[in-house]
């Protein structure tokens, strides 16, 4: 047999997924990041009359116009002007990311990501034949990058950065300060910024942050409908840009990648839009009242301390158990009834956290924290019994 290709053999399984198949059904999961919501009834309905309606063929590249301008001035009170130019629909926020790398990075090229991060980032310029450089993220900054390091590990081949506001795994935001320090260093070095804004429906204390409106011509937006209408199995997202140069390469290529997204799905995203605007802030008011119980419970736990996310439905608490990694912890959790996800899924500076996606009822929450916190407390005894 002749072999595979380098790019194939160069990445990994995720971790997320590796405990997701190792736990059994009867287990409290707060392990996969998809809401535990349904698409709006609306959309349903939508989507069935578009198809209903003839709406199941090959549409233009970019999508439909009107979907695309109803995106573009969605975000009009970031960044006034654009149109649906600015727009190429894609078939996911994954699909979306994957086109950026592919029209920025070239071989010998590295891009600089996050760390604790989405765990497609990584393998994702490697697929591209980049090289990615990841700038940590630390519980003692607030998860907030440092321009220090960044500067460290910028050099002549770096051709991006990406940032992930509100973030997967940490649920932190940026204030204006934070994110024009950010903007600020994209600049210096003239590079792309990629900003990955998925959850920006998802923001419990104040606006979202984002980086669209910033006066600067490279910046590219991924975004999803997966988390702000609770569709993540239709599988339908966006890319959008001021720089209209960007978007004709990108469109190009998306071309090459999907050839257009879902005809009768876009008529249905387009009326969640119209007849459904408010269903993102529902969402976000029950993930905000799971947050406050989830954090809570877990900084009364001996050993765990956690930041309260401001975005996203992640929490990622520093969880010390002697001598125990957070690897284990996970598997030790999995035995006591509990999935959730050891912090090194996300990267080696997740060492010692674990991520809890709360994306289940709050009852669920307090029975998976009991569990949690006996787990832990026989942990913490044996542990100081070796001792
Ligand atoms: C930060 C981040 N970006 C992108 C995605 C991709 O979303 P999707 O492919 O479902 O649109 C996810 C999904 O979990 C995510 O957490």
């Amino acid at each position: 047999m002749r072999g595979f290709s380098d790019r194939a053999m160069a990445i990994q399984p995720t971790g997320v997924r590796r405990m997701f198949d190792m736990a059994g059904d009867d287990v409290i999961s707060f392990g996969l990041g998809e809401p535990d919501f349904q698409p709006p009834q609306a959309a349903i309905d939508a989507m069935t009359k578009a198809m209903q309606d003839g709406h199941n063929k090959y549409t233009t590249t970019a999508g439909l116009p009107a979907l695309r301008k109803k995106i573009a001035e969605s975000w009009s009170s970031y960044q006034a002007g654009m149109d649906e130019n600015n727009v190429c629909m894609t078939m996911s926020g994954t699909n979306a990311l994957l086109n950026c790398f592919m029209t920025l990075v070239n071989d010998g090229d590295n891009v600089l990501l996050p760390e604790p991060y989405f765990p497609l980032y990584g393998p994702d310029v490697t697929i591209c034949s980049g090289e990615a450089r990841f700038y940590e993220c630390l519980f003692e900054h607030e998860f907030i990058p440092q321009i220090e390091e960044l500067e460290s590990l910028v050099d002549e081949n770096t051709k991006a950065i990406l940032y992930n506001f509100p973030s997967n795994p940490t649920g932190a935001t940026l204030n204006l300060q934070q994110r024009d320090a950010l903007l600020g260093f994209a600049r210096k070095h003239d590079l792309w910024l990629i900003t990955d804004e998925v959850y920006d429906q998802m923001v419990y204390d104040g606006e979202h942050v984002s980086f669209m409106g910033c006066d600067y011509d490279n910046i590219l937006l991924v975004n999803s409908f997966s988390k702000t209408f609770a569709m993540t199995g239709w599988r339908i997202g966006y890319i959008m840009s001021n720089n209209l140069e960007a978007m004709k390469q990108i469109i190009k290529l998306q071309y090459y990648i999907t050839a257009c997204s879902n005809d009768a799905m876009q008529y249905a995203v387009l009326t969640a839009f119209t007849e459904a605007a408010d269903y993102p802030a529902q969402m976000t008011k029950e993930f905000k009242a799971r947050r406050d119980l989830i954090c809570q419970r877990l900084n009364a736990m001996p050993g765990v301390s956690c930041h309260i996310p401001n975005g996203a439905f992640y929490v990622f608490p520093k969880v010390e158990v002697l001598g125990t990694s957070s690897e284990d912890l996970s598997i030790e959790l999995l035995k006591g009834g509990v999935l959730c996800s050891p912090g090194t899924a996300f990267g080696k500076s997740g060492e010692g956290h674990l991520r809890f996606a709360y994306t289940i009822s709050r009852e669920d929450i307090s029975r998976g924290m009991d569990k949690v916190e006996s787990v832990l407390i026989r942990l913490q005894e044996a542990a100081s019994t070796v001792i």
